[in-house]
């Protein structure tokens, strides 16, 4: 057991996952995982980190992240393609970001391998339930909520950590998407807390997505707050468009998330041969571009939706600009080689995967 040596493994969490039964149908983080991981902060300092059967929580009404929405989270995969792994992407970038998440918000800072250990052990437990086609995984959110019980808006003292897994397919069931430019609300402003992955950001973002899906988009494209010309990302995914040769993204700035499948494709596209171009963007010069075709093709990214291409951007005036290809060469191309190394089925120039042993 030292394997995940900060963790403790309850016995019942081990007759948890006997007694489990997959069911077929899984679709994107609906069925969960027998097992979850959890920690309390109190006085200064963590408990325990135990692994514990998935269960309900009892919260007092006046906790306090039901009120004031002091919490945030993670997401990763872990993947067990054709039975091989199993594998995750990156999870100390996982556990950097959700620590620097935890400072933005007044939090207190998980200690790093209490978090890695944890999504370590969660993932071995359950490797015998994480779908084997390629594209599935094993979601893993790590969270963080203020549990101290109290009305007065102070920042918590107490705190519970978790981390819960869904064995899942894929989330676009599309091979596209179809994308609205969002030119009224905003997601995120200058000294707020965009680039901190917590829950009111995407609360924020939901009015956005019913408007948009009314109008038959897919999701919602957000601007920055102050001049409303400049692309940022989308509510849980950042941005690329693909001239030729060259790819393009909005640079990293406060309100915006700095997405690690991002981060990977800037080093994955530019080892394949890509130029890669971080640079503020706006939204009337892509339109004008992907109009002329300069811009062949955009996609989405992120840990959820890999690589996702975008079809379609509209405007709010009822103007759409379809890109040349639906399914573009390059972000096909980048999808491929960036699941290759996710799914242990390729090379791993940079050393991203992490392979663990399966545990029954
Ligand atoms: C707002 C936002 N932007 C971008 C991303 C993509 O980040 P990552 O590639 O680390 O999953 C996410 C998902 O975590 C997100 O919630």
């Amino acid at each position: 057991m030292d394997k995940f040596k900060s963790i403790s493994i309850s016995p019942k969490s081990l007759e948890a996952i006997k007694s489990f039964k997959l069911p077929e149908d899984l679709a994107f983080g609906k069925v969960m995982a027998p097992i979850m991981i959890e920690s309390n902060y109190d006085n200064g300092k963590w408990d325990e980190f135990k692994m514990v059967p998935y269960q309900q929580l009892t919260l007092d009404p006046t906790c306090k992240a039901l009120h004031y929405a002091q919490e945030i989270f993670e997401g990763l995969k872990g993947y067990y393609t054709n039975a091989k792994g199993p594998f995750l992407f990156r999870p100390e970038e996982n556990m950097k970001r959700f620590n620097l998440s935890a400072k933005r918000m007044a939090m207190a800072e998980i200690p790093e391998e209490s978090f890695l250990d944890g999504v370590d052990a969660i993932t071995s437990y359950c490797s015998q339930f994480i779908p084997v086609s390629s594209g599935d995984s094993l979601y893993i959110r790590p969270f963080m909520f203020a549990s101290e019980n109290s009305l007065g808006i102070k920042p918590s003292e107490k705190f519970k950590f978790l981390i819960v897994a869904s064995p899942s397919q894929a989330y676009f069931k599309s091979g596209s998407v179809k994308v609205l430019v969002e030119e009224d609300a905003v997601r995120a402003c200058p000294g707020g807390v965009g680039h901190a992955k917590t829950g009111g950001n995407y609360a924020a973002s939901l009015l956005s997505m019913i408007n948009a899906n009314k109008k038959g988009y897919d999701q919602v494209l957000w601007l920055d707050a102050v001049t409303k010309e400049n692309i940022e990302e989308m509510s849980g995914m950042n941005f690329f468009a693909v001239y030729g040769e060259k790819l393009r993204t909005p640079e990293l700035t406060e309100t915006i998330l700095n997405g690690i499948t991002r981060k990977s494709i800037i080093q994955l596209a530019t080892h394949l041969g890509y130029k890669v171009e971080e640079k503020t963007m706006k939204v009337s010069e892509l339109v004008e571009d992907v109009k002329s075709g300069a811009c062949s093709e955009a996609f989405a990214c992120g840990t959820a939706v890999i690589i996702t291409p975008i079809n379609t951007l509209g405007l709010s005036n009822g103007e759409t600009f379809p890109l040349q290809h639906e399914q573009g060469p390059v972000a096909m191309k980048l999808r491929k080689a960036l699941l290759d190394i996710q799914e242990g089925t390729g090379d791993d120039p940079f050393g991203w995967r992490k392979t663990l042993s399966p545990q029954q």
